[in-house]
């Protein structure tokens, strides 16, 4: 019985001559926060985008719930509960707060397919206001919003989606510290539910160390690492990262 909502098994993914993933194996549970750390080009954002239908693997398999899936795009991987925010966000700029958060699940009157605004206005104060953010208007551009405020909104929309794996590629990257504060305050409260099942890139490890469950180091396309977090350190984590790039004795 596998106890694991999602798995990841042997799983590889090349662009052009760059080996980016080889032979990855994670997974993750219910109730379960994992970090996954690694420095830049380490393969994170590939591994992100197989996982939610974006890229498709070149070789190895993705399990849910023990059942082998391929998913097939994006929208494939939202039908099954898999949610994202993108490091690369996907953020209509030129549209307001409430409509990105509706993206893609618009409400409308039916028959006809007019947009219920208002009711969108509402729950989009609603969901903004559970979280703690601090947006003024959610009539207002996300384009005029700073890019923590933005990368909040993401992370709004997608916990808002009902998902039971949330990924999330470095939503703390645009944030100061009140803003990371919050959402890092959110995932621990959507951990307590105990059925959702989230990955968190992130770069700082204090951070990483404190709200996940469990921490994975992604090196050169390979997880090297993988440790309950309450038997790691940041210390231990900064030494494993910048090890390889120190200079010989002489
Ligand atoms: N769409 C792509 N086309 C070509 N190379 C890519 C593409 N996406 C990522 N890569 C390469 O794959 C490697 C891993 O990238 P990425 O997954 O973005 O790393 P990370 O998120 O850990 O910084 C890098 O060498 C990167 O240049
Ligand atoms: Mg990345």
């Amino acid at each position: 019985m596998d106890d694991a909502l999602l798995r990841a098994e042997h799983v590889s993914k090349r662009f052009g001559p760059v080996s980016a993933l080889t032979d990855v194996n994670l997974h993750v549970r219910r109730g379960e926060i994992l970090g996954l750390i690694g420095d830049n080009g380490a393969g994170k954002s590939t591994l992100i985008k197989i996982l939610t239908g974006y890229h498709q693997p070149d070789g190895g398999r993705l399990l849910v719930d023990g059942e082998p899936v391929t998913l097939k795009s994006v929208v494939h991987a939202r039908s099954l509960g898999i949610e994202t925010v993108f490091q690369d966000l996907a953020m209509v700029n030129d549209l307001p707060v409430y409509l990105n958060l509706h993206l893609n699940k618009e409400l409308v009157h039916r028959p006809l397919p007019f947009l219920r605004r208002r009711e969108m206005r509402r729950r989009a104060r609603e969901a903004l206001d559970s979280i703690g953010i601090d947006i003024p208007s959610v009539t207002a551009e996300v384009g005029l919003l700073s890019g923590g405020q933005r990368q909040a909104i993401a992370v709004a929309r997608s916990v808002y989606s009902n998902a039971k794996l949330l990924l999330l590629d470095e939503p703390l990257a645009a944030m100061g510290a009140k803003e990371s504060g919050l959402i890092l305050r959110l995932l621990a409260e959507l951990k307590q539910r105990g059925d959702l099942a989230i990955i968190l890139i992130a770069h700082n490890y204090a951070q990483v160390v404190d709200v996940c469950d469990r921490v994975n180091l992604l090196q050169h396309g390979k997880i090297t690492f993988d440790r309950a977090a309450a038997d790691t350190s940041v210390a231990e984590l900064l030494e494993l990262v910048h090890a390889e790039y120190r200079l010989p004795p002489n």
